[in-house]
């Protein structure tokens, strides 16, 4: 198994192609199976820092899209790319709430967003299941009609529970593991399409 310090062909090619993290992959695959951002959409990006998600997304939606991205961290690598408006700072918060929703609607909510790993596995997933739990409220404020969603989750117990969530706002909503993340990582993705509100 590859260790976790030395880059894997994902990193390697992540540097290869000028993107800012490996994650790229992940979206990318889901996006090749689901087709979950299109041309001229306007996204979302939960959690953007440092920035793969983000440099891909602009790629697929292009000159008529607009992308708003999302961290804790500043998203260097976004400034002064067209169409795209930063936030920096945390998505519980009522302000930030407020300006990603002025700055909505959009057609596609995308979340890579994780919490800081504590090595309690417990405390960890309870974190992540809190961060879907405010991307999916984030969706009731500013996700369109038909649009679409993939939220990052750390499984542990709460994640079929949360796909119910979703499943009740979307017509469909799936856990995926994509092949670029790591077989350790305790990591999935919940994929939903066509939300209904
Ligand atoms: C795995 S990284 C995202 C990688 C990114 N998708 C990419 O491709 O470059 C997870 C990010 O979630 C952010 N994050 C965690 N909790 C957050 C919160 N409550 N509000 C905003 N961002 C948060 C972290 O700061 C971190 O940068």
């Amino acid at each position: 198994m590859a260790r976790r310090d030395q880059p894997d062909r994902y990193a390697k090619q992540a540097r290869r192609e000028g993107y800012a993290a490996r994650s790229v992959y992940k979206l990318e695959e889901l996006q090749h199976r689901f087709t979950l951002i299109r041309p001229g959409m306007r996204v979302l990006d939960v959690g953007a820092a440092p920035g793969s998600w983000s440099q891909l997304t602009t790629k697929i939606v292009g000159n008529r899209g607009r992308l708003v991205a999302v961290d804790l961290a500043d998203l260097p690598e976004l400034d002064g790319v067209p169409n795209v408006e930063t936030i920096c700072g945390d998505i519980s918060d009522s302000g930030v709430v407020e300006r990603i929703v002025g700055l909505g609607p959009y057609d596609a909510v995308i979340s890579d967003a994780a919490p800081r790993t504590s090595g309690n596995r417990g405390l960890d997933t309870a974190r992540s299941a809190a961060i879907v739990e405010q991307v999916l409220w984030l969706c009731e404020q500013a996700l369109a009609r038909r649009g679409n969603l993939v939220a990052k989750l750390f499984q542990g117990g709460e994640e079929q529970r949360l796909l119910q969530e979703v499943r009740r706002r979307f017509s469909v909503g799936r856990l995926i593991k994509p092949k670029a993340s790591r077989d350790e990582s305790f990591e999935v993705f919940l994929v939903a399409t066509d939300y209904e509100g």
